[in-house]
């Protein structure tokens, strides 16, 4: 029995319904285990500029600092996205969390369910067996490097950063994760043009004496774009920066079927940070027609990550399974052989995973 301090920050759109879900999976691992998990909640993003125009007040920081792990959902509006002169946006909260809670490494988890294979763009016979493992560095790079116009305003740039301690310690945790599974591990750069991508490829070559049990291999970003789709069963751990890292994993999404299958861990020197990679989908806000897989396969990341505890990450996602095995599917991974009836909303689908932990 543990008692654990857990803070629910939804954000915006999906990620309020979302997340909802995610709690309701830790009640149930918390009464069925006999924990005691406590919670409270926070604003980001653009509920956070609504109610008091800044994306990560103080006291949604001082709370996801004093927490044992956070459940988070997700950023960002399309009032925004239409607007790029706006001085104060959404995502601006999301890189603050991760700057001032050290999450350096931000973990994607590829992994496809069986029962989705046929949910995918990709042939089944390319995708049976994927299972990827992406480290994307979160805190360093072109995303948090200086930006700005010059020539009245006529010009725009943003500098990439990287520093060795970043690369270093990023690829450390990459190694490590390599070593538990098939001890293969994939550096992605762009080491032809960029001298970030240089000094990235020189501390990976040095990490990697002190892991001879590991096979590396290094690949430019392009070329990993495209092997990818041709042939995802080759990747086992890939460690890149972070502008590659968000680009690559969302086309890696597409080997498990859907976005919203995919969750993420972020981690770093203090409290971890659990969201799916999915968006805040204003599209479908509201519906309740949102897949809550991603949030509840980040509950697993979480339970495991954060606070050690296995057996309950492992039976989260055996229900996952299970619940897919008996044909239940939400609207992004349904397919034509998926009966009506077996065609699931938010809350119907988190009920389901409910009844089989
Ligand atoms: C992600 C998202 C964010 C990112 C956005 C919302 C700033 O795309 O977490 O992958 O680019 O890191
Ligand atoms: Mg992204």
């Amino acid at each position: 029995m543990a008692n654990k301090h857990i803070l629910i920050v939804p954000g915006d759109g999906i990620g309020q319904e979302v997340t909802a879900v995610g709690k309701l999976v830790l009640d149930k691992i918390a009464e069925k285990f006999d924990h005691h998990f406590t919670y409270d909640t926070a604003l980001i993003g653009h509920a956070a500029i609504e109610a008091t125009g800044n994306p990560l007040p103080d006291e949604s920081l001082e709370k996801m600092q004093q927490s044992d792990a956070v459940l988070f959902g997700a950023v960002g509006h399309p009032k925004y996205d239409n607007d790029p002169s706006a001085k104060v946006r959404p995502e601006q909260g999301l890189l603050k969390m991760r700057k001032e809670l050290g999450l350096y490494a931000n973990l994607r988890p590829i992994k496809l369910f069986d029962e989705l294979l046929s949910a995918s763009s990709i042939k089944p016979e390319i995708l049976k067996g994927a299972d990827i493992l992406f480290f994307r560095e979160l805190t360093g790079d072109i995303y948090f490097g200086e930006k700005g116009r010059t020539n009245n305003g006529d010009t725009a740039f943003d500098h990439a950063v990287y520093s060795r301690f970043e690369v270093e310690r990023i690829g450390r945790k990459a190694f490590e994760a390599a070593r538990t599974r098939r001890k293969k591990l994939c550096s992605v750069d762009k080491a032809n043009v960029l001298e970030t991508s240089r000094l990235w490829r020189e501390e990976i070559q040095k990490l990697a004496l002190e892991y001879p049990d590991v096979e590396v291999e290094h690949q430019f970003v392009d070329s990993t774009a495209m092997m990818l789709i041709k042939d995802p069963t080759r990747f086992d751990v890939v460690v890149t920066a972070n502008l590659f890292g968000d680009i690559l994993t969302d086309e890696a999404s597409q080997i498990a079927g859907s976005m919203g299958m995919l969750a993420s861990a972020s981690i770093g020197d203090g409290t971890g940070v659990y969201e799916p990679i999915h968006g805040s989908a204003h599209d479908i806000t509201g519906k309740g027609v949102a897949n809550p897989l991603a949030s509840i396969l980040s509950v697993a990341l979480l339970l495991d990550i954060s606070f050690g505890m296995k057996t309950e990450s492992e039976l989260v996602i055996s229900a996952v399974d299970k619940v897919l095995k008996q044909g239940f599917r939400t609207r992004d991974i349904a397919d034509a052989n998926t009966a009506t009836a077996n065609v699931l909303g938010t809350a119907a689908m988190g009920d389901a995973v409910l009844k089989f932990i």
